[in-house]
């Protein structure tokens, strides 16, 4: 079968490919760096050609709120468009665990990727997954100010990146699932601050971990009660997070 992959160079993208050619599939990559810009349509035609699938796991470089459902949502509909003419028979697009409970920041933008990919005419499913066991070296880098690595306590379900290829790859060649959305999570629930000091513990790097709370985030509250945790269908995939760190 042949899949095109619109971020096929990104952290999950490239998990994404591998996993798809093991899998005997081809693959097409789509990404700017291939020549492919989903926002603009270059290549995009070209790059459909033929496709039966579009894997989007495509991200929009910038947690800004309005920048971010800018580029979902022009990229959402620039896929369907070209889709639709290029005759892909489905779409399958990456989201985040709890994201329609949220209407601010990155969260909301994501929610509003979810409904411009739903709106067709390309036929969807939704694959919210939790946070990526690789969001916690993110966080220790984003975060970091000199000795001190400031990082958001954050409830999560954490899962590897590798099991969400996985089950993308599922989806994307598998049977038509029965319902437009599904969830997939990791088999333990952490919290963010532990996890970047356990990476941090784990690759002897010094640096003092700090969990912050930004009273005039809107999320925050949400995020507390577990708005980013599984429901009780998710797929459950994969190693804790301690032992992918054990094994990294
Ligand atoms: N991080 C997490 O914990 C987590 C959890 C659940 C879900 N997710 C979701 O997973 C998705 C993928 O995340 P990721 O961390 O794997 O992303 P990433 O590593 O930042 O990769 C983004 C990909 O998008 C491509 N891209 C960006 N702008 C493009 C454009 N205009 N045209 C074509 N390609 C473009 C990039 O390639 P070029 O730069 O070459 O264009 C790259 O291949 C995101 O939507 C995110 O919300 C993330």
């Amino acid at each position: 079968m042949r899949i095109a992959v619109a971020g096929a160079t990104g952290m999950v993208g490239h998990q994404l490919v591998q996993v798809l050619e093991a899998g005997g599939h081809e693959t097409v990559a789509m990404s700017r760096s291939r020549g492919v810009d989903v926002v603009s349509g270059q290549g995009l035609a070209t790059a459909l050609t033929g496709a039966e699938c579009i894997v989007d796991v495509l991200n929009a470089g910038t947690i800004d709120q309005a920048a971010a459902t800018r580029f979902f949502t022009t990229a959402a509909r620039n896929l369907h468009e070209a889709g639709d003419r290029a005759g892909v028979r489905r779409m399958v697009v990456l989201s985040i665990l709890g994201v329609d409970r949220f209407t601010a920041g990155y969260l909301a933008a994501k929610a509003d990727h979810e409904q411009a990919a739903l709106s067709g005419p390309v036929p969807v499913h939704v694959l919210r997954a939790a946070q990526f066991h690789e969001f916690a070296a993110q966080n220790l880098e984003w975060g970091r100010q000199g000795e001190v690595a400031y990082v958001p306590w954050m409830r999560v379900q954490p899962v590897a990146a590798e099991e969400v290829a996985r089950a993308l790859a599922d989806l994307a060649s598998g049977p038509d699932p029965a319902a437009p959305i599904s969830e997939i999570a990791g088999p333990r629930e952490e919290e963010l601050v532990d996890m970047a000091t356990r990476l941090a513990a784990r690759r002897g790097d010094p640096v003092r971990v700090e969990g912050i709370e930004d009273p005039a985030d809107s999320n925050r509250d949400l995020v507390k009660a577990g708005a980013l945790l599984p429901g009780p269908d998710a797929i459950i995939a994969g190693p804790t997070f301690d032992e992918w760190l054990a094994a990294t």
